[in-house]
């Protein structure tokens, strides 16, 4: 069991580098398993998801060589197909970009069910619905999903009936190698979906219109190998942004592409903190109070859900009365009841999908624990920032998408520190 221990209160400056993004990440390293080749991945987050895929991928076949913690050369040409552990597979939600992978690899697919973060159900009803669009024969049940098609999946177009960020990719990822054209209409707009299409196209994929509501995919026969470099993590560096104002800090976040982040930095502009976006680095600074302010959480380029605890750990330092809305998963405010600990004054209506964050002077220090990736990242922002000592339990969940936070947090003048028992 891991623990975080921070004493807060000291205010965080220096810089920052940010780590390549988990979620573009995830999918991508799948998306190998298309190619049956040899792929350079660069710029890879050594965070336990990503190492967990890896094992997944050694554990069906792949040669994994690290050329150093963030290069990795993955060789798909041996991997079987089905033959993943379900163990494995269950710890993330991202292992369902299995299926597209073995649909345009093998044209059959078996997966176990996947994990991830609880915000409730977390259904692949919008994965299977365009599958089977393809021509695949799709059952889910018994802990696995199986597909298969004939020969090759046939493209055509997909109206999705929710903006999904999974259901995007893993169509996208199938449809690679589909006989003809598919459209995905209602496409999710996210980076990490751009990032996919663009490291899928440096493989030999014919996509456009990645980054839009409408992608086009010009199936081929086969993909090969290539050399890619993933995409800043804008959820890790909003969440620095974040620590930066609670601490009333000035962090310079090196390594990002700050237009990923203009709607976490709006948010942070109208509350009256200082953001200066340089292009491929943002400084966050305040030395006063904020302002109080209303978040919507909704799809790319609205206010991204996985910066919505760490936004209303914020909120609950600033002044007045705010309001967060999360829209895109029904139970994303567990984490609440672990900010009250700290002195926090937020109550959640019962529905689930909106918290009133009435903002308070001071937080105190507390043991709270990661309830999820994102909630964990919230408690370990509301410790820097409050008073006392803060135990941040469950750390193995933050380490899933934060690379090092302990030594980054610590190079910029934190006091915290991962007791490991
Ligand atoms: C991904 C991210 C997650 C992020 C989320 C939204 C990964 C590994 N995870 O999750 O960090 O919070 O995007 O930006 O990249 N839905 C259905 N049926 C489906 C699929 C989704 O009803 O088949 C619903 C979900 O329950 C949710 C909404 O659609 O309410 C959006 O989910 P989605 O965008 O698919 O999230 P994930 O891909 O699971």
């Amino acid at each position: 069991m891991k623990k975080i221990k921070i004493r807060g209160g000291k205010p965080l400056k220096g810089q920052i580098e940010i780590s390549g993004m988990k979620n573009a990440a995830l999918p991508i390293l799948f998306a190998t398993i298309i190619t049956g080749d040899v792929c350079v991945i660069e710029n890879l987050p050594p965070v336990g998801d990503i190492e967990v895929t890896l094992e997944i991928l050694q554990a069906m076949g792949a040669k994994v060589m690290r050329h150093n913690p963030t290069v990795v050369e993955v060789d798909t040409r041996d991997i079987k197909q089905g033959s993943s552990p379900a163990g494995m597979v269950r710890r993330l939600r991202g292992s369902n970009y299995l299926i597209g992978a073995e649909l345009a690899r093998f044209g059959r697919a078996k997966v176990g069910t996947t994990g991830g973060c609880n915000f409730g159900a977390r259904p692949i009803d919008l994965h299977i619905k365009g599958f089977s669009a393809l021509g695949a024969t799709v059952t889910d049940g018994d802990g696995f999903v199986s597909a298969h098609t004939g020969e090759r999946l046939k493209g055509t177009k997909i109206v999705m009936d929710k903006i999904s960020v999974g259901a995007t990719a893993n169509i996208l990822i199938a449809a690679t190698t589909a006989q003809g054209m598919t459209i995905i209409e209602n496409a999710a707009h996210e980076p990490h979906i751009v990032d996919l299409a663009s490291f899928l196209n440096s493989c030999g994929a014919h996509i456009s219109g990645a980054g839009t509501s409408v992608i086009k995919v010009r199936g081929v026969e086969k993909l090969h190998g290539c050399q890619y470099t993933i995409i800043p993590d804008m959820i890790e560096a909003g969440t620095y942004m974040v620590a930066a104002a609670a601490t009333h800090g000035e962090l310079v976040l090196n390594n990002v592409i700050s237009r990923h982040l203009d709607a976490v930095s709006a948010k942070m502009r109208e509350m009256g903190i200082i953001v200066i976006d340089e292009g491929d680095r943002i400084t966050v600074k305040t030395t006063g109070s904020f302002n109080s302010a209303k978040i919507q959480a909704v799809p790319y380029p609205g206010f991204a859900t996985d910066m919505q605890p760490q936004i209303t750990a914020l909120l609950s330092l600033a002044s007045g009365i705010s309001t967060v809305t999360e829209n895109v998963f029904k139970k994303r405010f567990q984490y609440v009841e672990e900010l009250q600990r700290m002195g926090a004054a937020i109550s959640v209506d019962n529905q689930g999908s909106t918290a009133t964050v009435l903002g308070v002077r001071k937080l105190h220090g507390a043991t709270v624990t990661a309830l999820d990736l994102r909630a964990g990242a919230a408690m370990v922002i509301a410790g820097l920032a409050a008073e006392g000592e803060t135990c941040v339990l469950d750390v193995e969940t933050i380490e899933r998408g934060y690379f090092d936070i302990v030594g980054k947090l610590r190079s910029v003048g934190a006091d915290i520190e991962l007791v490991e028992e």
